[in-house]
This record gives C-alpha cells, sequence and structure tokens, in this order.
C-alpha cells in the first residue's frame, strides 16, 4: 500500500477542523523517541515520562513511541490497533496500544526491521548512527500524522500532536502535505542535533520535491528532519527560557536562528522550563547508602563514605566533586579534564560516570589511572550510580558548553550536592548563583578553575555550606508549573471548540 504527499501550493488559511465536542478534554498524542520506562538515552526519555503524567488531569494525552527491543521485551501481550500503510521508502508498520501501570495509554509503532535491533535508540553497537535512521524516525513522524488524520485507531483521534526533537519533527510536515491541519507543538530538546540527511533521500521520504525549499525540509543542501518541523509546526517550544533566547543567536542557533528569530517574532516560540519528578527525594531513595533530609549532616557523610568505598577513593577530609554525564562535546568535559589536576592538588576528589564518545571514556580511564585514590570513573549509565553519587558528593561539575535545560543539576541540588556550572541555557534559570551552587560565566579552563575554586571556598566555610545545601535541598521539585505552561501553549494553539 503507497501514496503519494505534495506540499500544496498555499498553505490554507482556515484549520480543515473535525467537528469537536464540546467541553471535553482535548486529545493529545505526544510523540517520542524515548521514554524513561522502557528506554532512556538522556533526559529526554525522563521529560517525556514525567510530562504526560503531570499533564493528564488536564488533558487526554498518550504517548506513541517505536516499538524498539526492549519496548517489545516489556510488553509481551500487545493490543493492535491499526496498520498504517508505507509512503516511498518508508515500510507499513502496525500500532499496538498498550498501558503503563499507572495508567498512561502508550501506542506503540510496531515495524520490526526498523526497531528491534541490538543497540541504541540512535546508535548501532559500533557508535555510529543507524544509516537508516532518516527511515526510522520518518516513520515515527508519518504514523504521528497517520493518527491524527484517523487512519489509526478510529476510536482515538488527536486533537493536537506534541512532538519532541528531530526524532518525531517530520510529523507536521506530513500532515501539510496530505492537506490536514491539526495543530502540532513541538518541543526542541536540543538544537544541535538537527537531523540532517543528503537531499538523494528525498525520495524515499516521500517528500514532495517542491517542499525541499528554504521554506520547508532544505537546510544548507541537506534534508533537516528539526528544520522542518520548525517551519511546519504551529508553535515551537523549548525548556527553558535563557536557552529560548539563545537559540535566536548565530552563537547558539546552529544556522537556524533566522528561523527561531521569526517564530519569536511571531510569539510562536516558549521557553518552558523542564522539572524533575518528586522520586528524586533523598529522604526515601532506597538507592542511597542511607536517607537524608535536610538537615541531616550526618546521613549525607554516610552517603559520601559510602561513595568513596564504593569508587575506591582514599578516607579524606576535602570536597568531593561528582560527574554525572553523557560523554559528549555538550557538556565540556575535555575541560573538566583539565581542571582535574588542580582540583586533586587543593585536597578535591572526584566521582565520575559516563557513557559516550569513545575518545572521552579512554581520557577519563587514564586520568583514574594516573590518580588513584583521588579520581574514580566509572564508565556507564545506571541510574542507581547517579543517584548514590549525587546523594555522597558535596559538588556537581557541569561545565557544558551549552545546556537546553540540564536536569542532573536540579537532581543535585534535591540531593544536597552544589552545581558548579557554565552560565547557559537551563543552567543559568535553575541554579542561583552563590545560593543554591556557582555559576561560572567564561566557558574556559580559567572559568571553570574561578567556579572550582569558589566551591572550595565554600566548603571551608562550614555555616555557609549548611545555608546553600538548605536552599539547594528546598527547591521547589515536580512538574506542576510546566504542566500549566504546556496547557497554556496548548490551549492557545488548539481551535476554539476544543479548548473551551
Ligand atoms: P542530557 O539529556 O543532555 O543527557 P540532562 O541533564 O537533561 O542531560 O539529563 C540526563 C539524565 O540522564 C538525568 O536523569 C541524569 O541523571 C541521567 N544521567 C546522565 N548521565 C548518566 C550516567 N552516566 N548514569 C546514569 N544516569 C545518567
Ligand atoms: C536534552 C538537553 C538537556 C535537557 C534534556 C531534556 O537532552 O541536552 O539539556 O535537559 O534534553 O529536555
Amino acid at each position: 500500500m503507497k501514496r503519494k504527499l505534495v506540499e500544496p501550493a498555499q498553505a490554507r488559511q482556515q484549520p480543515d477542523w473535525r467537528k469537536a465536542v464540546l467541553r471535553r478534554l482535548p486529545n493529545v498524542l505526544f510523540v517520542t523517541s524515548e521514554f524513561a520506562d522502557y528506554i532512556k538515552v538522556g533526559g529526554l526519555g525522563d521529560v517525556s515520562a514525567a510530562l504526560p503524567r503531570a499533564l493528564r488531569e488536564r488533558c487526554d494525552i498518550r504517548v506513541l513511541i517505536p516499538a524498539y527491543r526492549e519496548f517489545v521485551a516489556q510488553n509481551r501481550a500487545l493490543e493492535i490497533v491499526a496498520r498504517l500503510p508505507g509512503l516511498a521508502g518508508i515500510p507499513e508498520c502496525s500500532i499496538a496500544r498498550t498501558q503503563t501501570s499507572d495508567g498512561v495509554v502508550i501506542y506503540a509503532v510496531i515495524c520490526p526491521e526498523l526497531y528491534e535491533r541490538e543497540g541504541s535508540p540512535y546508535l548501532d553497537p559500533a557508535g555510529n548512527d543507524w544509516a537508516d535512521n532518516d527511515l526510522r524516525f520518518a516513520r515515527l513522524g508519518l504514523a504521528a500524522a497517520d493518527l491524527a488524520r484517523g487512519v489509526g485507531d478510529p476510536s482515538w483521534i488527536p486533537d493536537l500532536l506534541h512532538l519532541n526533537d528531530w526524532t518525531s519533527a517530520l510529523a507536521p510536515a506530513y500532515l501539510r502535505w496530505s492537506g490536514h491541519h491539526t495543530p502540532t507543538v513541538l518541543t526542541i530538546h536540543n538544537l544541535a542535533y538537527r537531523g540532517l540527511f543528503a537531499h538523494q533521500h528525498l525520495d524515499r521520504l516521500g517528500i514532495p520535491p517542491n517542499a525541499f525549499h528554504i521554506n520547508g525540509v532544505e537546510f544548507c543542501g541537506d534534508i533537516s528532519f528539526l528544520k522542518a518541523g520548525i517551519f511546519y509546526a504551529s508553535h515551537v517550544t523549548t525548556v527553558s527560557s535563557t536557552y529560548a533566547c539563545e537559540i535566536t543567536t548565530p552563537e547558539h542557533g546552529c544556522g537556524l536562528h533566522g528561523l527561531l528569530q521569526a517564530r519569536a517574532k511571531q510569539g510562536r516560540l516558549t521557553g518552558i522550563l523542564n522539572g524533575i519528578d518528586e522520586s528524586w527525594d533523598p529522604s526515601s531513595d532506597r538507592h542511597l547508602a542511607r536517607p537524608f533530609g535536610v538537615d541531616d549532616w550526618t546521613g549525607k557523610q554516610a552517603n559520601a563514605k559510602a561513595l568513596r568505598q564504593e569508587f575506591g577513593l582514599a578516607v579524606s577530609r576535602g570536597p568531593l566533586f561528582a560527574i554525572v554525564s553523557r560523554l559528549v562535546h555538550q557538556k565540556g568535559l575535555d575541560v573538566a579534564l583539565q581542571a582535574v589536576e588542580t582540583i586533586v592538588r587543593q585536597g578535591g576528589q572526584i566521582v565520575v560516570t559516563g557513557r559516550g564518545e569513545p575518545q572521552l571514556e579512554n581520557s577519563l580511564g587514564e586520568v583514574a589511572k594516573r590518580y588513584p585514590g583521588k579520581v574514580g570513573v566509572k564508565i556507564g549509565y545506571e541510574e542507581k550510580t547517579a543517584r548514590r553519587m549525587l546523594g555522597g558528593s558535596d559538588f556537581l561539575l557541569m561545565p557544558s558548553r551549552f545546556e537546553p535545560c540540564g536536569l542532573v543539576q536540579m537532581q543535585a541540588q534535591r540531593f544536597g550536592s552544589l552545581p558548579v556550572a557554565h552560565r547557559t541555557g537551563g543552567l543559568a534559570d535553575t541554579i542561583e548563583d552563590g545560593v543554591t551552587g556557582v555559576l561560572f560565566d567564561d566557558f574556559s579552563l580559567a572559568g571553570l578553575l574561578n567556579g572550582v575554586y569558589r566551591s572550595m571556598d565554600i566548603y571551608h566555610s562550614p555555616p555557609r555550606l549548611k545555608t546553600m545545601r538548605q536552599a539547594a535541598m528546598s527547591r521547589p521539585c515536580g512538574w506542576r508549573g510546566a504542566a500549566a505552561n504546556y496547557i497554556e501553549i496548548y490551549r492557545t494553539t488548539l481551535p476554539a471548540s476544543v479548548a473551551a
């Protein structure tokens, strides 16, 4: 079953809107390539699991994800609710419906040839992008568009699509090319991943040739899924206010700043700060050596002791720094590595966990060998390790070059580990300099060391350390504020009949 799409000569002004039932909750399909209950590569997985749960009182929100191997392994009994046709080189698929144990309805795109493989959602086991990532994530976007067109589950048709990052960003384009106008909200979690593919892929993606244009999917001679999403979506959000401003500048706009400036001027670009979910509570965390509350300093010390043991560090009275990160250029770990010698010389110790670029993994392994008892490294990605590290450390180092939002610094504050971070993006919006952490201005070794020296001063002034820890641990957490802001965006984007 194959079909052909066209780019309309001119977008219709009035939405071709299905008759909506007045005064019911709007149906929202939240489309994502990660969902922490099943699979998580970074913060997108956390946000995708938490935000729909926070929104479900206010809308009938359901989640659409690819049926990766991990998902299929955890969901043996699946109800198939639809079969969707292919398009050009994109294979046909089925849509299965299931529920999480707490009742979040999940639609999964079943297409074993695209998704059931060993490796991460984005990379093969050798760490390279999957060669068919264009088809894999076009399939996800097209499935979302088809469900919005009522092709899938006729008993539930989305009134609005909420897309996330490049991996679902073709959905608004496929909708447009099939002549449908369901409203779409695209959240950019990271502008650096633009979903770029050579223009030779146009045919296999079923993209109408006249959409390969500056006013369409074209970006500097390539196809960009994210650019397409920004161009065709009704509204664009990103995950902090500071990042929403930054991405309209040449420095942080990844070549898309012109289009983003236009969206900002039209009032169609909004920053909504992420939250962290309430499971980040040190007083009840079962992974900690000893759960502890805001004033329980012996509890914090017990976790520090256990952490030093776990990472093979010597007993010490100096500050303990943690790094919990994906090992990618964005996170500035090359600069952190240059700061290790000074930190150790000043009496500090460092624990690191992360996984990612092989070169960074190797450099970290070498640093651990060079400073036995002072630096401990675990290459990996395990939530319970992250929790113990934040519970036991005094400071979190987060010298990100840029950071759309960042969740780790919020998790660290909850666990009484003060972030030492570059003043950028969501770090600037979630850390109060000198109150709940330390922000440094220059992204450079000197800038980071300035932050490190300030943190050491704080450490050696116990009353100040105590006050800052209390302030950091008492920061509000949860998703209520963010959920209210998303509802507002949905409301302004939806036609009046549904938003009533
Ligand atoms: P990003 O999405 O850019 O990786 P975030 O700070 O938004 O950064 O989210 C990262 C998420 O992944 C957090 O929940 C954090 O606790 C977790 N995380 C990051 N690195 C590791 C790791 N090495 N091991 C376990 N969890 C990690
Ligand atoms: C991306 C960003 C990170 C953000 C996360 C969740 O991975 O790098 O800053 O917190 O998405 O929105």
